[in-house]
């Protein structure tokens, strides 16, 4: 990975091997590829973690696991993110992940040093018309709350199952380019030295 070009990390918050979601960050991935980034694409299945319990963390602190993905959080400069909606909100896997990432793991560490100064565009796909967006308005408000900047074009894909091609791209061009988009403008938005 090259020192000066800007390092983008991609994930699901679905774990499942055929994720609408982890095809939809791909697209935005390539997005971002195409835009110069170097790109980081990563499974959170690879990075099974209890869920967050004080009891656990004063005993022990973060797990291993959560060590290694705040790790790869604080090396990249942004964050693609395509999470699923259930039952309204985004899923138990990603927010499970956030917190225990949100924790400082050092004397002296700032805090949510994983997170603060990101900059993350955030999409989901579902079968049903709304596409999953009203995950993402919580998901966008968690965010920009732990010092990120998300940003104002997030994509939501109706009736998923459908629109899909069998490589993986959207059938709709407009939309892949949408998706693609997201990555490109990701990228476009992280200036650094
Ligand atoms: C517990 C559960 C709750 C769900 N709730 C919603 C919902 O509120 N809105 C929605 O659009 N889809 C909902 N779905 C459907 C998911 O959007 C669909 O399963 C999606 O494909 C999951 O993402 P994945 O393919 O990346 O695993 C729900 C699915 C599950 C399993």
């Amino acid at each position: 990975m090259s020192e000066n070009k800007i390092k983008i990390l991609a994930f699901s918050g679905s774990t499942r091997e055929e994720s609408l979601h982890k095809k939809l960050v791909k697209i935005a991935a390539k997005g971002a590829q195409g835009a110069g980034a170097d790109v980081t694409l990563i499974d959170l299945r690879d990075y099974p973690m209890p869920f967050y319990d004080g009891d656990l963390e004063g005993k022990s602190g973060l797990p291993e696991n959560a060590l290694k993905l705040k790790q790869l959080f604080k090396e990249h400069h942004g964050f693609l993110i395509a999470s699923p909606e259930y039952n309204s909100g985004y899923s138990a896997v990603l927010k499970n992940a956030i917190d225990w990432t949100s924790r400082t793991s050092s004397d002296g560490e700032a805090p949510l040093s994983a997170f603060s100064g990101k900059t993350v565009s955030i999409m989901a796909a579902s079968p049903g018309a709304l596409g999953g967006l009203r995950g993402l308005y919580q998901l966008r408000d968690l965010l920009m709350n732990m010092n990120v900047t998300v940003l104002p074009t997030m994509r939501a894909v109706g009736q998923a199952m459908e629109a899909f091609n069998e490589d993986g791209g959207l059938k709709d061009s407009d939309l892949q380019a949408a998706i693609k988009g997201l990555g490109e403008q990701t990228v476009n938005s992280i200036h650094i030295n």
